[in-house]
């Protein structure tokens, strides 16, 4: 159903979330391929995401060679550490499909700081993009979680890189999840996408999802609003219990 510019999509389970995840990537990529000869995606950390990872893996037949895979956001830790995102986007995805290695664009977390990974990451992708710096990137499909405070990617409530309006990358010190010290995607960077998928399960998601989706717009994740683009909620039965859709 369509609320707000939303289309809200609730499912009996994750599984049925995941199929029609699935089938959405393979849509933007063949057409993005079609279009354009790649296809850009941007994927978020956490847990929700595994099973759409996994299920992707198995997808031999997606245009891999011609896909890029960014991170939403990352944990300032190495790359070989347990909480890292890039870690586990790796080991459920990225190492069981014929994607080019230089079609992996990671957060750089070896040998840097939080301020100097988000330049650079924000370097990679005006590069990638080919665009100049007051221009915005145009993932095809960007995959967001939402927390039980409202945030997602990194962007955590009260914390200065909600107000981010030019960078496309900033540097976070106040995560309230593991990995204290984190490098997310901006809003700018978000919100010129061209679908945004934001999944959510289970009934510790309720109160957050009713609050962004029915409430004021103060919480991070009801900040996310594509310019131009499509936003769906993937919802099971208990992340979508307190709506009064
Ligand atoms: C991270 C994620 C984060 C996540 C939400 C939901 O690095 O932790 O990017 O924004 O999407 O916290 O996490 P779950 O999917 O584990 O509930």
């Amino acid at each position: 159903m369509i609320y707000n510019d939303k289309e809200i999509l609730v499912f009996d389970d994750i599984e049925k979330i995941i199929d029609y995840a699935v089938e959405k990537w393979t849509e933007v990529a063949e057409e993005a391929v079609k279009e354009r000869g790649y296809f850009t995606a941007a994927l978020s950390g956490g847990r929700t995401p595994v099973m759409l990872h996994k299920a992707l893996s198995a997808k031999k037949d997606l245009p891999w060679d011609r896909t890029h895979v960014f991170i939403v956001d990352e944990r300032f830790v190495p790359s070989d550490h347990e909480d890292s995102n890039y870690l586990m986007i790796n080991n459920t995805l990225l190492k069981h499909v014929r994607i080019p290695s230089e079609n992996i664009h990671p957060v750089q977390t070896e040998n840097s700081t939080p301020v100097l990974s988000a330049e650079k990451y924000e370097k990679d992708m005006l590069s990638f993009f080919n665009i100049s710096e007051n221009e915005f990137p145009r993932f095809d499909l960007i995959f967001l979680g939402i927390g039980e405070d409202g945030h997602t990617a990194s962007l955590f409530p009260g914390t200065p890189a909600l107000k981010e309006t030019r960078h496309l990358a900033a540097a976070v010190t106040q995560s309230v999840k593991p990995g204290k010290e984190r490098v997310t995607l901006t809003f700018p960077a978000i919100n010129n996408a061209e679908n945004i998928i934001l999944m959510a399960t289970g009934g510790d998601k309720a109160a957050a999802i009713r609050e962004v989706i029915e409430g004021n717009g103060s919480l991070p994740a009801a900040m996310v609003r594509p310019d131009r683009g499509k936003l769906f909620f993937l919802l099971d039965k208990n992340a979508a219990s307190l709506l009064s859709l």
